[in-house]
């Protein structure tokens, strides 16, 4: 009997790896333009990490975690995203006491919340993320709101939607909280039982209320941007005049408060609905965090990072046909017809690979319209065709399967052939790859 995949995961294969690759390369390009070094935090944490920080009012804490006693009887969860290592990898290796700040730290990797599966929704997943930690100026905010929107757009995303809010500071919110508590209290019997729960563990977040019956009431609530301190509504109007510089396009919406506890002052969203109208939420998501380092036992040093759904980005990338260039495309299909043709194919193909060219040999005994189909499959450029002939007088028939010319070299002369055919350009690109 065949074993079939746990719930809410997914195998990546194929054009999917290749496009994930494609997003993961295009990112770490965006964060390295931006002076970001990778981190490589465990899949594996103490729960009380997560607890500490995402924070026990937030769903994830609540609700949707993997959570597991170890044989050593620990309480430890997969990692449901993944700031809340890198913040602990910071405390515990004393970072901000020996590099220079902000500390700048991207990352990618897999991710786990039991949520339930649906479009752009998986148990795993997969987050490419940055954290800018330790610089209290909003240009910090603002660089790191402009390089997602750069890294997107080197992707090939034209139209991004960036959602802004501000939650602002404490005393702000605190304020805000108590305004919601008194409006919604009188409305709280007819609405769903989750923003009941809501309004005792983090009333801001009813404003995320999704049940249709529900917007009429979350509409008419008072609004985050009336009870914001002088402060905290200079630093969002500093970071909004930053995105008018740099004709960096963006929407206020005072309905997104974030999923995750952490947050304080800008939070962000970037949306993309394809040519289709396919919409999945949002493709990446952050925001600024003031207490994150101080509440796992660092000093107060305050940050902000948003991470990307590689998932959602490939699906969005994919239904507008983005991805063009991540097809297969080998230099070289070797074709040997018969044995001994297959020993100097095996040998020609090796001393190619070792000259930077990706070459494929054919190991079956197939026929020769067979191997044009493989290698078109390929995306080969030339086809080198070895049959009796060619083995005896140590030569290959070289065929540009764009062109269709052909003609023949020798077996010594194949690699300064090769030089030749791919210009300079292309062939300083191959040796770096
Ligand atoms: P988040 O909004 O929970 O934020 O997740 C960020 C992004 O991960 C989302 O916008 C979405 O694209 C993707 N994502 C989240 N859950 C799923 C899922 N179940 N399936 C597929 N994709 C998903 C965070 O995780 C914060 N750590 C972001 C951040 C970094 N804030 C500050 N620094």
């Amino acid at each position: 009997m065949e074993i079939n995949l746990p719930k809410g995961t997914h195998d990546v294969l194929l054009d999917e790896a290749r496009g994930y690759d494609r997003i993961e390369t295009v990112f770490k390009a965006a964060a390295d333009l931006y002076g970001f070094n990778e981190f490589r935090t465990p899949i594996i944490e103490h729960t009380e990490l997560f607890v500490r920080s995402v924070g026990d009012s937030s769903d994830i804490v609540r609700k949707e975690m993997y959570t597991f006693k170890d044989k050593g009887d620990r309480s430890i969860t997969l990692r449901p995203e993944l700031t809340a290592g890198i913040m602990r990898s910071i405390v515990n290796n004393k970072l901000y006491a020996t590099q220079d700040l902000p500390l700048k730290a991207y990352y990618v990797g897999p991710a786990f919340r039991y949520e339930r599966p649906q479009l752009g929704r998986y148990r795993q997943f997969n987050q490419f993320g940055v954290e800018a930690v330790g610089v209290t100026s909003t240009l910090s905010d603002a660089e790191v709101i402009m390089l997602g929107y750069n890294a997107f757009k080197m992707l090939g995303f034209e139209d991004i939607l960036l959602k802004i809010n501000t939650l602002g500071d404490e005393a702000s919110r605190n304020a805000y909280r108590e305004a919601l508590k008194t409006y919604f209290a009188s409305h709280l019997d007819t609405m769903c039982e989750d923003c009941k729960v809501r309004y005792e563990v983090n009333p801001l977040r009813i404003l995320d209320c999704k049940v249709p019956e529900d917007q009429a009431i979350v509409e008419g609530a008072p609004k985050m941007s009336d009870y914001l301190s002088m402060e905290a509504k200079e630093k969002f109007d500093q970071i909004l005049a930053l995105l008018d510089a740099f004709g960096i396009p963006y929407e206020i919406d005072e309905a997104l408060v974030r999923g995750l506890d952490y947050y304080s002052h800008v939070v962000f969203e970037y949306h993309y609905t394809t040519k289709k109208g396919v919409n999945v939420g949002a493709m990446g998501a952050g925001g600024h965090y003031d207490n994150l380092i101080a509440d796992l036992g660092g000093p107060a040093l305050s940050g902000v990072g948003f991470a990307c759904g590689i998932e959602r980005v490939y699906a969005l990338l994919k239904d507008d046909e983005l991805l063009v260039d991540t097809q297969e495309n080998t230099d070289f299909y070797v074709m040997p017809l018969g044995e001994a043709a297959l020993q100097d194919g095996f040998m020609i193909a090796s001393a190619l690979r070792a000259a930077g060219y990706r070459t494929e040999v054919c190991l079956e005994n197939k026929n020769f319209k067979t191997m044009f189909k493989r290698a078109e499959r390929k995306g080969s450029r030339f086809a080198l065709i070895i049959g009796e002939d060619e083995v005896k007088t140590e030569t290959v028939t070289l065929k540009n399967l764009t062109t269709q010319e052909q003609s023949k070299v020798a077996y010594g002369e194949l690699i300064e052939k090769a030089d030749e055919l791919f210009d300079l350009e292309e062939e300083h690109h191959h040796h770096e790859e």
